[in-house]
């Protein structure tokens, strides 16, 4: 059976310095031409070409392509340049209608190099603003002023660009009001907005400033209702977006899509059939892989893992009769909003990990 992949992932580690809750991979370059990293993409796309064709594989051309990081917007004009020999050399095309995103930080990019990125296609930027609060951006250990933001956001508003931008909830710093941080950033007209809640460690420098669970879960609630009057509707858990507007590439994640991935840290993964994946990570160091087949089983229960994240949820068929009587409860503790499909409310969204526990 040949199979197709459409979707590419592109992790750009390089950041100015460290925020300080981040766990994600990150590091801040030596090297201004960036050219190790080029030769890692290099090497590391024979690698997956390889896989591809070992798996029967065709690349079609990308309906979604995500430059993530890191920040990515750092890579500027020689990753303008880079990327498009890479793809070109690599007859790696993209759909007429693709959906090619790139994280911006605040700070972190100019107008000049926004528009050389869209020349090179990319249509929808997601922007790393994660509080509009000049004190909390100071607290988080963000690079970036308010000011900053604002002439980023009024850029891409002004210019009707589609944008999304990622909001941080439940973060230590007791001044907020979220309200105000919403109205402030809708007036620029995002398209999508995405919000996670601080997730840190005991050893976070600032863990004993952290609000508790229940101003955290009040935070997230009126979030919710908040965007989806103002017509951002929540359609996955952490993400809220126009009708219409809502990620692609994500939605690939979400629905064990084939989603191909380069740059350290990275993760692939590679449908094989109904009931078989592959999935590959990029090493952090090494650049190795480290490799996992999913089985009939591990699929499933990531299925119903991942279906319940979103608004979509899963059909009430797809669940045995023993499933269908644990879900059939959580109606009765308003965690449901429909029975089927299976979709949680967004108080069932806050208890997703014990849910998902107390089902598989
Ligand atoms: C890895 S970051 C990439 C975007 C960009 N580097 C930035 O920081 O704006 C992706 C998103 O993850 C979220 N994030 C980062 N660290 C987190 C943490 N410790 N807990 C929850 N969310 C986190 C932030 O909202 C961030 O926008
Ligand atoms: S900019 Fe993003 S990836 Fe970089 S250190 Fe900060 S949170 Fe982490």
């Amino acid at each position: 059976m040949e199979s197709n992949v459409s979707s590419l992932y592109i992790h750009f580690p390089y950041c100015k310095s460290f925020c300080n809750y981040c766990d994600f991979y990150s590091c801040i370059p030596q090297d201004a031409s960036f050219s190790v990293f080029h030769e890692q993409i290099e090497s590391q796309w024979k690698i997956v070409s390889e896989k591809l064709d070992s798996y029967k594989f065709s690349l079609l051309p990308l309906e979604t392509l995500y430059l993530g990081g890191g920040t990515p917007s750092l890579w500027g004009v020689q990753g303008i340049e880079f990327l498009s020999h890479f793809l070109q050399a690599q007859r790696i095309a993209l759909a007429p209608q693709c959906e090619f995103t790139l994280e911006v930080n605040p700070g972190a990019v100019s107008i000049e190099e926004i528009e050389r990125w869209r020349e090179l296609g990319v249509n929808r930027f997601s922007v790393g603003v994660q509080a509009y609060d000049a004190e909390a951006l100071l607290r988080l250990g963000r690079t970036h002023s308010l000011e900053e933001v604002d002439e980023l956001l009024s850029y891409l508003g002004k210019k009707n660009y589609n944008f999304s931008v990622d909001l941080l909830l439940g973060i230590p710093y007791q001044g907020r009001n979220l309200q105000r941080e919403i109205e402030g950033l809708l007036q620029f007209s995002p398209t999508h907005l995405s919000s996670y809640i601080l997730t840190v460690g005991e050893d976070y420098c600032f863990y004993n400033d952290l609000p508790g669970e229940d101003q955290t879960v009040a935070e997230y609630l009126f979030l919710v209702e908040e965007l989806s009057q103002r017509g951002l509707l929540q359609y996955e858990v952490s993400n809220f977006s126009l009708i219409g507007k809502e990620s692609r590439h994500n939605q690939a994640y979400w629905e064990q899509k084939s989603v191909l991935a380069l740059g350290p840290s990275a993760t692939g993964y590679l449908a094989l059939s109904k009931n078989s994946a592959y999935r590959y990570k990029w090493t952090e160091k090494d650049l190795t892989l480290e490799e996992e087949f999913l089985s009939k089983a591990e699929l499933y229960e990531e299925r119903v893992f991942l279906a319940l994240r979103t608004q979509k949820g899963i059909p009430l068929g797809e669940l045995d009769s023993s499933k269908q009587k644990i879900i059939e409860e959580w109606g009765n503790r308003n965690l449901l909003k429909s029975l089927d499909p299976v979709v949680l409310t967004s108080n069932g969204f806050l208890l997703m990990d014990s849910l998902v526990l107390e089902l598989l």
